[in-house]
């Protein structure tokens, strides 16, 4: 079992991972003195599959549980669900000393540590990752949020959760294209910031793919270290350092976009996002075409795509032009100098960006 601390000022946490773990659960949460019941916000399906283990593993130390399910979509991160978990959330919290733990992906975590951070101005709240993207992205980092009809994850606070539980023997009932949507998101950290785990991800990407468990606890482990890291140097994004996870996403949120949320999935566009960003940073001589063939011979192993394909590329420019990280209208991207070392780079002229596409069509 691995114990990593994210240390912050206010509000330092425990990020534990290992295999078989779950059981363990109670008594880490003991040690914080977070109060005796436990509020679980999941779906049907996880519920089903991880909810006994859960329930036993929280009982076996004393807490009491509840289980509140959402729907199993995105649209369960919406003012609606968050205002009917609320309301439940009020009849049980009857002076009890509650906390809530999120059982699930993204979805679930993003809406449980959102309901978290404003019930009563803030009650604890622990992540229990199961998948991927959740151990290695999303449960790490305290950012919370629901989406609009206007964009995706509009409404949200920074609200660090008390711990988070990866156990990475629930990742063995996830489906081949979530495993390979999170690898981009781990493509990521290599690429940016360990060279190692690029190396690592060479060449064991097939047992991650086939889910052996070591493999995936050797990722998981890796990855939570170099978010952690980001997210104590740079808790809020107020510092430029954490703006480095954004490698992939500028180009990669305005084709999830200009595909109108459809065609590729979030890791799928990260992909190709962090295509054309190094496809850019060999135009600008930061990289030579050996590192850039690296990058892509890594994505296009693991099965995730190198083309476009039918998305417009005026539309991708357009909507990349609204990106909310932008000041102004000077485009802002994160390049890479070499595998594992980044470089922001401002004002990139749009002839670039345009050919970079159009290698990628
Ligand atoms: N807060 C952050 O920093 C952050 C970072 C990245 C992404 N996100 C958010 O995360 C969300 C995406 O997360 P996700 O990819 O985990 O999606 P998700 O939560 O929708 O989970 C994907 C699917 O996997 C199922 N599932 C969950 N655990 C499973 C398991 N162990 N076995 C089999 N199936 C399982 C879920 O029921 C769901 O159908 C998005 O809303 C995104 O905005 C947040
Ligand atoms: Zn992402």
């Amino acid at each position: 079992m691995h114990i990593l601390k994210v240390n912050l000022k206010k509000s330092s946490y425990n990020i534990i991972i290992g295999t078989n773990i779950l059981n363990h659960l109670g008594k880490y949460i003991c040690k914080l003195n977070i109060g005796p019941d436990a509020y679980v916000i999941t779906n049907a399906f996880i519920k089903n599959k991880y909810g006994g283990l859960l329930n036993k593993a929280l009982k076996e130390s004393g807490f009491s549980v509840r289980f509140k399910i959402v729907p199993d979509t995105e649209k369960s991160k919406s003012l609606e669900v968050a205002t009917l978990v609320i309301k439940d959330i009020t009849h049980y919290d009857k002076k009890r000393r509650f906390f809530i733990v999120a059982l699930g992906g993204g979805v679930i975590g993003d809406l449980a540590g959102f309901i978290a951070s404003i019930y009563k101005r803030g009650v604890p709240y622990i992540q229990v990752p199961t998948t991927l993207l959740a151990q290695v992205d999303s449960g790490i980092g305290g950012k919370t949020a629901i989406d609009l009809n206007q964009g995706k994850n509009l409404i949200g606070a920074f609200y660090q959760p008390r711990l988070v539980f990866s156990d990475v023997n629930l990742l063995r009932t996830l489906d081949k294209r979530q495993v390979q949507s999170a690898l981009a998101e781990v493509i990521k950290y290599g690429v940016i910031k360990d060279a190692e785990l690029f190396d690592y991800l060479e060449k064991n990407y097939q047992d991650i793919l086939d889910l052996k468990l070591p493999a995936l606890e050797f990722i998981v482990i890796r990855a939570s270290q170099i978010k952690a890291k980001i997210v104590r140097q740079d808790e809020r994004e107020e510092k430029g350092i954490r703006t480095i996870l954004n490698f992939g996403h500028t180009i990669g949120h305005a084709i999830e976009a200009a595909a109108r949320y459809r065609g590729y999935n979030h890791g799928e566009a990260v992909a190709l996002g962090m295509l054309i960003a190094s496809d850019i940073s060999k135009k600008l001589n930061l990289i030579n075409n050996a590192t850039a063939q690296r990058i892509e011979n890594l994505i296009t192993a693991v099965g995730l795509p190198a083309k476009i394909g039918k998305i417009s590329r005026d539309e991708i420019i357009k909507i990349h032009y609204r990106d909310k990280k932008f000041i102004g209208s000077v485009n802002k991207f994160v390049l890479i100098k070499g595998i594992g070392k980044t470089k922001i780079v401002k004002d990139i002229p749009l002839k670039i960006i345009r050919q970079a596409l159009k290698i990628r069509t």
